[in-house]
């Protein structure tokens, strides 16, 4: 149980009787969000059916027995000529609506960081909002002369982000991230 900005969160992996109502979390967070596809929830079903799903990294929040808050970690890849490396993605993020704006949303993210560390992961990349994840010491991607793979329009680069877990972890390594 973590006490965090005096919100009593209980922050645990999440469980096949979840999905559902992960599926509609995530389709509601994504409703409100500065930018959406409107298939976020599918992308969550998408990752758990595939190869790169990391249940330890796919957590939940609970407030009052609720799920409030979702994140998934999943492996990715960043391919530097003809070596690739293996990393993670912090693929979605969601807070319900009303819960938002009272750190919840940090206490998943520093949660998912910490476990992923622990498990041994070196790096974690992202495609999201630059001042949001900011304060978690993300920074583009492009600082590590790392890309995405599609063009990303020019204001949206800095989006592609980075962070190590263990400090150099992306030392001498360039290329093109799946996300
Ligand atoms: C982004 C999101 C997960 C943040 O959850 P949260 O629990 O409100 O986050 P926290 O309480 O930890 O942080 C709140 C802070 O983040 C800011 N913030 C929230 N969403 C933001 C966004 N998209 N871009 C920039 N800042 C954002 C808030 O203004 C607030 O700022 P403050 O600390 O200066 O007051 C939540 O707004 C959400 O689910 N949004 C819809 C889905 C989404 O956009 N997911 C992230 C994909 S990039």
């Amino acid at each position: 149980m973590i006490d965090y900005l005096e919100v009593k969160l209980n922050i645990r992996q999440e469980a096949k009787e979840d999905f559902g109502t992960i599926h509609a979390l995530v389709k509601s967070a994504f409703e409100t969000a500065l930018m959406s596809q409107g298939d976020e929830q599918d992308y969550v079903d998408h990752i758990r059916a595939g190869d790169t799903y990391i249940p330890e990294l796919s957590l939940i929040a609970e407030k009052d027995g609720l799920i409030v808050g979702h994140i998934m970690l999943a492996t990715t890849k960043v391919h530097d000529g003809d070596k690739t490396h293996d990393f993670l993605v912090l693929a979605i993020l969601s807070v319900a609506e009303q819960h938002r704006c009272s750190g919840l949303g940090a206490a998943l993210v520093y949660v998912a960081l910490d476990r992923a560390r622990r498990m041994g992961y070196t790096a974690v990349f992202l495609a999201g909002n630059r001042d949001y994840y900011s304060r978690f010491g993300f920074v583009p991607a492009s600082r590590f002369g790392i890309r995405y793979k599609e063009d990303v329009p020019a204001d949206l680069l800095d989006n592609i982000m980075a962070l190590e877990l263990v400090p150099g972890a992306l030392d001498g390594i360039s290329g093109i991230v799946d996300l």
